[in-house]
């Protein structure tokens, strides 16, 4: 069975239950919600039904909140499919089971006879869509929240303003919202009550009182430093931030966040509170406390629950604000220790191009994990990786012990959009978040080397299967990408072994460009190096639609023989395909000396089958640009 996440208890039975053409016969779903929620698990499978489905539940309040009843128990058997949850929470997640429970044989769709028992571990389970660097549109957001409720999720954050863009359209600073492109406080209502339908609360964030270069633009009063004429474009901390000494900005932050508080209705609301800086850095903490305890107020006020990134920490911080810890986990540890409850998003960034194995290997409840500096897949960018481990150990100024330690509340992926767009989202968010979704779902589990390939197993698995339910199609997706950069479907077959030879970069290798990492990894700053991306940068080359990591390259790792010499056939001919298009495709040139690596590559395995001893040289492992040739690293380790 494919479940992703897997369930606390399965107890697999014999049969399959098969299933007729003439729909689901769902009882016993009284309230508008579940009935909805039929009607949909009906639109995704609707030549595959005529089963009965019992559900006894009783139902749950409007909308979803922090603790939510969310067990359920599925039974199939002969007879059908039983539901009994005490809350709709739970049978919404029992839906979710049922979806990614049909399967198909030469006979048809039928349901493997089961018997579940299932619970959450931890009770947030996130993701957080960064807005603002890039706008997503509320279709697409749609579809995140019905991939969300197929994996079980429920939390979407949605941070909405940054130095870039101000999404939310304010009625009472309708001068501040990005032309264009933001949303309405109606259209995010209705996205609200969208995710409550499908038992997910929506938590909101206006990051203040750095990441304003947005709202400074429209109001310098407000704010202190180095302030820009214009909404900027460019990445990277910006040196200004909001004035807590200035009546003005804070009244603009209580009306707004009044605003931000009418709208999203649920319990948390996020204001932010990372990477505060100004050109002279003295003074910034004691600035930043003194702006907190007044948003802190503001929000409680509101009746809210304040959030913040772990930036926030200070001894003068009221123990109700949630954490949220992005820092490693030395800062989840600093919270807890400090009494302050927690979300770990830390290890789940899945900006950062890393392959599933590695968010799944890290544990939502201590932020244990491996050390990825030690990763031969990341040594382009070890330095890096090392410099941030060291910082963030000692981030912060010492936190008085709390009496009570706090509670690890979930955890929460992070969609960063310097380089995402609305039409690259779901690939790079679904590539991986079932993985995640799966470690903030189930009961802790050692991750060992099973673990992990069983997991890759079922994320493939997840993926067609949102392909059939019709939720997201991300196979299709990249073809239709390499169709936007002037790629026929001839192109794109023939070029198939070299493309999935491939993955970007790691890390933020991508974001800062050579020289900026470079510097970045030597701890001097960035200064005078020019990054190749800002927000304006069009985001149309292949290493935009490539996946952030390759199955087809992974599977090299187990690949007996005639797998392996067909690999090395397939990198030969894509060399043939490459000159032959190299002069009327654009989009490919970059790809030149990827490509011919890929013919080293070949040999190499070529040898390895005749029984020579081989060892891939250090050159096939280095970046290509900003690609890594992945098959290369998965053979290296083979081959070792
Ligand atoms: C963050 O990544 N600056 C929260």
């Amino acid at each position: 069975m494919n479940l992703m996440p897997w369930p606390k208890t399965l107890v697999p039975g014999a049969g399959r239950v098969r299933l007729a053409a003439d729909g689901w016969a769902v009882s016993g779903a009284e309230t508008r919600r579940l009935a909805a929620a039929a009607r949909r698990l009906q639109r995704h499978w609707g030549d595959a039904g005529g089963l009965p489905i019992v559900i006894r539940c009783a139902a749950s309040a409007a909308l979803p909140a922090l603790g939510d009843d969310e067990r359920y128990r599925l039974r199939v058997d002969a007879a059908g499919a039983r539901i009994d949850a005490s809350e709709e929470w739970g049978a919404l997640r029992a839906f979710a089971t049922l979806a990614q429970l049909v399967d198909t044989d030469d006979d048809g769709a039928f349901l493997p006879e089961v018997d579940i028992e299932d619970a959450p571990r931890f009770p947030w389970r996130g993701l957080m869509v960064d807005v603002a660097r890039h706008f997503i549109s509320l279709g697409a957001l749609r579809r995140t929240l019905e991939a969300m409720a197929f994996h079980k999720l429920n939390v979407l954050h949605l941070h909405l303003s940054d130095d870039q863009a101000f999404r939310f359209g304010s009625d009472a600073h309708p001068e501040m919202a990005t032309p264009g492109e933001h949303y309405s406080r109606e259209a995010l209502a209705a996205l609200v009550r969208d995710a409550a339908a499908r038992g997910i609360r929506v938590v909101p964030e206006l990051d203040v009182p750095g990441h304003v270069a947005s709202w400074l633009a429209v109001h310098r009063e407000w704010g202190l430093g180095d302030i820009p004429q214009r909404p900027s474009a460019r990445f990277g901390v910006h040196e200004c931030c909001l004035n807590p000494d200035h009546a003005g900005a804070m009244q603009a932050v209580e009306a707004l966040f009044g605003e931000l508080a009418a709208t999203f209705p649920d319990t948390h609301a996020h204001f932010g509170g990372d990477e505060v800086q100004l050109p002279k850095a003295a003074g910034v903490a004691a600035l930043q406390a003194r702006f907190n305890a007044g948003v802190t107020a503001m929000l409680k006020r509101l009746g809210k629950t304040p959030m913040a990134w772990d930036e926030a920490l200070h001894p003068d911080l009221p123990r109700e604000v949630t954490i949220q810890c992005w820092r490693g986990s030395a800062a989840l540890t600093r919270a807890l220790n400090a009494g302050f409850n927690a979300v770990l998003s830390a290890p789940y960034y899945l900006d950062l191009f890393y392959p599933a194995d590695v968010h799944y290997r890290f544990d939502p409840a201590t932020g244990a994990g491996p050390r990825l500096a030690e990763d031969p897949r990341f040594a382009h960018v070890r330095q890096g990786l090392e410099r941030l481990e060291r910082a963030w150990q000692r981030t912060g100024e010492a936190l008085p012990q709390a009496a009570e330690r706090g509670v690890v509340l979930g955890g929460e992926a992070c969609m960063w959009t310097e380089l995402v767009t609305d039409e690259l989202l779901h690939g790079r968010v679904w590539s991986r978040m079932p993985a995640i979704a799966e470690r903030f779902w189930s009961p802790m589990r050692e991750v060992d080397a099973g673990a992990v390939r069983d997991m890759q197993r079922r994320l493939a698995a997840s993926e067609r299967q949102m392909a059939r339910a019709g939720i997201l199609d991300l196979a299709a997706d990249r073809r239709v990408g390499f169709g936007r950069l002037g790629l026929t479907e001839g192109d794109i077959q023939a070029l198939t072994p070299l493309f999935d030879a491939l993955e970007p970069v790691k890390w933020y290798a991508r974001l800062l460009g050579p020289a900026a990492l470079e510097r970045r990894a030597a701890g001097v700053g960035e200064a005078g190096a020019a990054r190749p991306y800002d927000a304006a940068t069009p985001l149309a080359r292949i290493v935009d639609v490539i996946a952030p990591e390759s199955a087809a390259a992974r599977a090299l790792a187990f690949a007996d023989a005639p797998a392996l010499r067909s690999a090395a056939a397939g990198w030969r001919r894509q060399r043939q395909a490459f000159l032959r298009r190299r002069g009327s495709v654009p989009a490919i040139a970059e790809l030149d000396a990827a490509s011919a690596a890929l013919c080293e590559l070949a040999a190499l395995v070529e040898q390895h089958l005749d029984g020579a001893p081989v060892a891939v040289p250090a050159a096939l492992l280095a970046p290509f640009g900003e690609y890594v040739l992945a098959a290369a690293h998965h053979l290296a380790k083979r081959f070792a």
